[in-house]
């Protein structure tokens, strides 16, 4: 071999191998992988020896070729004798292939009925998809100690060693549900109900994202699976339940909820919350919002990420702790929720400050206030640095 085809060679494998390595990470929050769940361990056991079986193929057929490019090059020799056809490896290179494919397809087949499976269901949680974030309603299930409807967003809390049962929708375009360490994905389409199933092994958060363009802010459409032991799950339901609490008088929380009527109740519900005069102050999103719908905030600091799992609640030093958490006490320090000390001012301001600069909405800003007179996403309110003082002091008070 020259030196020239030697370096070129050469450098060819070092781009190649380091692109492959630039995949590698230890500890990845979404490496398909590691699953702890079921039904990512029942992926697994097909992916395993299919790539297993694919890989020792891909290295043969590459050998091959590239002993055959060296060996035979073109070296100005003579043409060698041409030859045609040679039934027995021609009908065992068709067989073997054949074979292997037909195993494979076996084994998915089986994969795929047992993933459909909904007879075992123990739970289940409706969950739609939106630009750009996911909503999770949990319809009473009483058995469960949901006595009455839940409604949350961002991160979904289930209990540990329980067959959930995802009945996905969306209100607006196709997204697709993922949480990799739980199971495959699957797209929520407008219009249809599409089913999966979740189950984790051990208390932990799993992080996951939405893996359908669906937009502009299609890569800031993440989501979370916290899963819980059945102890601590049963004590976050018992909270989610509770309507949220007026602040005290005369406190700057309750200026903020003055502003909370006056600029947030358009589109978001906080449950309990009522009116000047007394009467519910009722949400009504579907006037405003593109898709209809807005996250109902009545206990935005049980969750530790907003604006669609996008960004963190915690500070990152909380979040650090929250998130490194063994799996034993991971929940306790999860249904701690966002406590005072722990809280990310910086990004709730940046975030009620102008929402659009922190998530890309519209292609065009100029649209920014209104498309066909609604928004899609949080628009930028033109709030006063007071005006987010106050909000951040009620925010903090939705526990
Ligand atoms: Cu939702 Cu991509």
């Amino acid at each position: 071999m020259s030196t020239k085809i030697r370096r070129i060679v050469a450098g060819v494998s070092g781009l190649a191998a380091t692109a492959f390595l630039a995949g590698c990470a230890k500890d990845a929050p979404q490496d398909t992988w590691q699953p702890k769940g079921t039904n990512a361990k029942t992926i697994d056991d097909l992916q395993q020896p299919v790539f297993a079986i694919a890989g020792v193929i891909g290295v043969i057929v590459t050998c091959a070729v590239v002993y055959c490019i060296i060996k035979f090059r073109d070296r100005g020799q003579a043409m060698p004798e041409q030859t045609h056809g040679k039934p027995a490896l021609e009908i065992g290179m068709t067989i073997l292939p054949a074979l292997i494919l037909a195993g494979v397809g076996v084994f998915t087949f089986r994969t795929v009925f047992d993933l459909s499976k909904t007879s075992d269901t123990q739970m289940v949680v409706n969950v739609t998809g939106q630009q750009w974030w996911w909503e999770y309603d949990y319809p009473a299930q009483p058995e469960l100690g949901i006595t009455q409807p839940i409604i949350t967003s961002g991160q979904m809390i289930i209990p540990v060693g329980t067959k959930v049962l995802l009945r996905e929708t969306s209100r607006d375009v196709i997204h697709s549900y993922w949480i990799p360490a739980l199971n495959g994905k699957r797209d929520a389409v407008p219009g249809r109900v599409h089913t999966l199933r979740l189950d984790a092994d051990e208390p932990g958060i799993y992080a996951g994202q939405c893996t359908e363009f669906c937009g502009l802010s299609h890569a800031n459409m993440r989501m979370e699976t916290v899963a819980l032991s059945k102890e601590d799950f049963a004590a976050w339901v018992a909270n989610q339940l509770t309507n949220a609490k007026s602040p005290a008088e005369k406190t700057l929380a309750k200026e903020g909820e003055g502003v909370f009527l006056n600029q947030c109740v358009r589109c978001h519900q906080v449950n309990g919350l009522k009116k000047a005069d007394g009467t519910p102050a009722i949400a009504a999103p579907d006037e405003n919002v593109w898709a209809g719908a807005a996250p109902n905030l009545t206990h935005l600091m049980s969750r530790n990420t907003f604006a669609g799992a996008a960004f963190d609640l915690l500070s990152q030093k909380c979040r650090a702790d929250v998130w490194g958490a063994s799996s034993e006490t991971v929940g306790k320090k999860y249904l701690a929720g966002v406590t005072e000390e722990c809280l990310n001012q910086t990004d709730l301001r940046r975030w009620l400050r102008n929402a659009p600069a922190m998530k890309p909405m519209y292609a065009d800003p100029a649209k920014l206030t209104s498309t066909n007179g609604k928004y899609r996403g949080m628009p930028n309110l033109g709030l006063t640095e007071d005006d987010i003082d106050k909000l951040v002091a009620y925010l903090s008070t939705l526990k």
